[in-house]
């Protein structure tokens, strides 16, 4: 990372991955594997987004992260995803979106700290049994040989309720959930002032609804749930109103699409390597590494951004103060380097939990064991009903190089 008088590289290949046609199509993993085959680090120079950098390789984006004080995620310098306030068409439409995954130190230290206890080993022995019921539930619920989608039914379902219950949401309305993370994180917004105005309505719906609860709790004792744990806290109790709406996108968003597609990408794995997954469903002590195995392979979050606040250098190229930088962790996942036949959803891989779903250094999920929990048990669950889910018409992603997932998927699922 030291030294700075480097050539420049020529690239002659297509960089822009981040071209939103790439994902609706789904052509974006080839062109990934292109890029890789030709070097860790490439640079776009016109895109919908601006130029920009794109780090495809599995150690250049653990050595960009290891060094957050070079490659800053703060909002104000644009944040941490690829599509920035400069990149909406009125930007002056678009509030600053200040949230604690968007700072750097020192401010990031105290607010992640704060959310931090929500996530621990013993809470997770707390939330344990809880989950397991509701996913019992959900599933004993489902019908037997009939078409449904397992996106709305299974997955939306499960992470909204496991959000409700962080949050201490009321039961009845937690859909609002879904529809608040959604919108939050559409993509498509960027392009269009409309859809971007209908956006923020929505977002100031979130803030309105979660004010009330605030201010409902604000005078009593402290509890487990996520709001109490910000107005008790001495680093986020005097957050501005933007600063709240952030943080409760960050933990909507957070704690929502990435567990969902997670559990969307289990049944595209079932269908796609059917002798792996039976293989683990036969052998049920292999489905923790299964669900490790599964978080590389769907990599729920398919980049974060950083900006560089200095000169610096990684995989042989200089990236300049200023410039806009994208660690793609759907290809570092697929790096051939670290991961034989990346392609394959194989639950016997050995370095399966090297993947980088979660991110790496001090940004790194502070959610990753509820995740994993609730995919653990989703799993185990369905083994234990000996549940085979096939695909049974056209699946639909959803239409973001951001959040990499499903949108509908129909399946009709068996008990064996
Ligand atoms: C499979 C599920 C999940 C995936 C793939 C995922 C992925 C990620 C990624 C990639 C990051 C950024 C890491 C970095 O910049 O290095 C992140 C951060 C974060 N995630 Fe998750 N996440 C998941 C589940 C959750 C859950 C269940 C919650 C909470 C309810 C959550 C809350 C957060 C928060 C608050 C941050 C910000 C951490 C920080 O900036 O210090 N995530 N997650």
């Amino acid at each position: 990372m030291a030294t700075l008088a480097l050539e420049p590289t020529v690239c002659n290949i297509d960089t822009n991955v981040a071209a939103i046609e790439k994902w609706v199509d789904y052509t974006v993993l080839p062109d990934f594997a292109r890029m890789r085959a030709a070097g860790p680090v490439h640079h776009c120079p016109e895109s919908g987004y601006g130029p920009y950098w794109s780090i495809v390789g599995h150690r250049e984006i653990m050595e960009a992260e290891g060094h957050p004080e070079i490659f800053s995620s703060s909002w104000d310098k644009g944040g941490i995803t690829i599509a920035d306030r400069d990149n909406v068409q009125n930007p002056a439409d678009e509030p600053p979106l200040p949230m604690f995954i968007a700072m750097d130190r020192p401010q990031h230290t105290g607010q992640r700290r704060t959310v931090a206890p929500a996530f621990t080993p013993a809470e997770m022995v707390r939330q344990a049994a809880d989950i397991r019921r509701r996913t019992s539930e959900l599933l004993d619920s489902l019908p037997v040989g009939e078409t449904f989608d397992w996106v709305d039914k299974v997955s939306i379902e499960l992470t909204t309720g496991m959000l409700a219950l962080l949050f201490d949401f009321p039961w009845e309305d937690r859909r609002l959930l879904t529809k608040w993370s959604d919108w939050a994180t559409d993509f498509e917004s960027v392009v269009d002032p409309e859809r971007n105005k209908q956006r923020w309505e929505i977002l100031y719906e979130c803030v309105g609804y979660f004010t009330n609860l605030w201010n409902e709790r604000k005078d009593k004792e402290p509890r487990p749930d996520l709001i109490s744990m910000l107005i008790h806290s001495d680093a986020t109790r005097d957050m501005t109103p933007q600063e709240y709406l952030g943080n409760l996108v960050l933990l909507i968003v957070g704690g929502n699409d990435t567990t969902r597609n997670s559990m969307s990408g289990a049944i595209m794995a079932q269908n796609l390597h059917p002798a792996n997954w039976q293989g683990m469903m036969a052998n049920p002590e292999r489905i923790p590494n299964g669900v490790a195995e599964l978080l590389r392979w769907q990599t729920p979050l398919a980049h974060m951004r950083r900006t560089a606040v200095q000169d610096s250098e990684i995989g042989g190229r200089l990236i300049r103060a200023g410039d806009k930088v994208v660690l793609w962790y759907l290809s570092a996942n697929r790096d051939e380097s670290v991961f034989r036949d990346a392609d394959v959803f194989d639950p016997l891989r050995e370095n399966a939990r090297r993947h980088l779903s979660f991110g790496f250094g001090i940004h790194r999920c502070v959610g990753a064991r509820l995740a994993e929990l609730q995919l653990n048990v989703l799993l185990e669950e369905m083994q234990k009903r000996r549940m085979t889910v096939e695909l049974a018409g056209k699946v639909e992603r959803v239409h973001s190089s951001f959040v990499h997932g499903y949108r509908e998927m129909p399946v009709v699922m068996r008990r064996g």
